[in-house]
């Protein structure tokens, strides 16, 4: 039994086990076809078949699909999240039988949301990639709220506040000596690929202007995350002074390192690895 957090961004699918980060892009492909050239695109071209349907996902649906793409938005309750996750299992997990943690935006965080995604995801799930068969099954599954549970890493008594600046979404986390508040926590539902306007000064005020209208004040402690933190650090910071990076060089990483310190505490006991 392997304990797991994976995290199925929008651009990105994250997976950690406690000893391995690992990543591959997002997009996912229907549309199969028998390919005439068998070059590689990338370390991560699957060719994926699974519940009767078959088509291309990672690098080689960034390729080789027609109409590849990745669903981005502020849910990750559907059938698309579901294959990225058996992916991930099948490529980076040992073993067959796997206890996991994954996420969800914190504005569909809701109780009908996580049902709905751990009935996609309990159970026993046969996937073939690139050929090899595998039968996985996910005994327990949990639902993490994304960016609030990255503020779990910062280890801070007091306020602590996270903006997790993903793809297609922004999470905004407020935590209280280690506990979640809703009241305070939200999701703005634009990201680094889907914002409307390019350039990163003005996607920093408008992250910025949305915490300050919820009740974020530009002294508070701020920790920085996903795969937008990095760039627009150094714009972050004139709005809230203490910004700094949850996990510098590994942004990506926060929220799924996270899931595994959840998954772990919820499922460990008794267990060595
Ligand atoms: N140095 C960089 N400069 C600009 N953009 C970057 C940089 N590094 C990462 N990104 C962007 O960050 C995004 C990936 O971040 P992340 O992995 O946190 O997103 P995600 O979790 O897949 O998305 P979401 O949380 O919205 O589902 C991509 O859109 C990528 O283009
Ligand atoms: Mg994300």
């Amino acid at each position: 039994m392997s304990i797991i957090g994976i995290d199925a961004g929008g651009s990105a699918v994250k997976l950690y086990d406690g000893k391995q980060f690992r990543q591959f892009p997002s997009a996912i492909g229907y549309d199969w076809r028998e390919r005439h050239l068998q070059q590689q695109h990338g370390e991560h071209d699957y060719d994926w078949a699974y519940d009767g349907r078959r088509g291309f996902a990672g690098t080689l649906a960034l390729h080789e699909s027609q109409m590849a793409d990745s669903l981005k938005g502020d849910s990750k309750a559907h059938p698309e999240a579901r294959l990225r996750v058996l992916i991930a299992l099948h490529q980076y997990a040992a073993g067959p039988e796997h206890d996991i943690v994954v996420g969800q935006p914190i504005g569909t965080h809701t109780k009908g949301q996580k049902e709905l995604i751990k009935k996609l995801l309990i159970g026993e799930h046969e996937i073939t990639i690139n050929g090899r068969r595998k039968v996985i099954t996910i005994n327990r599954c949990e639902v993490a709220a994304e960016g609030v549970s990255a503020g779990l890493l910062a280890g801070t008594k007091g306020q602590v506040r996270v903006i997790d600046i993903g793809s297609g979404t922004v999470n905004y986390g407020t935590l209280l000596d280690g506990r979640y508040k809703d009241l305070e926590s939200f999701t703005l539902v634009t990201g680094m690929e889907t914002r409307r306007n390019p350039d990163l000064d003005s996607f920093a005020r408008q992250i910025a202007a949305y915490a300050v209208n919820k009740g974020w004040g530009s002294q508070d402690t701020v920790y920085l995350c996903g795969g937008g933190a990095d760039p627009l650090q150094r714009e972050l910071v004139k709005y809230f002074g203490s910004a700094q990076l949850l996990k510098p060089g590994m942004s990506e990483y926060a929220n799924v390192d996270a899931f595994y310190r959840i998954a772990k505490g919820l499922y460990a006991n008794g267990q060595t690895d």
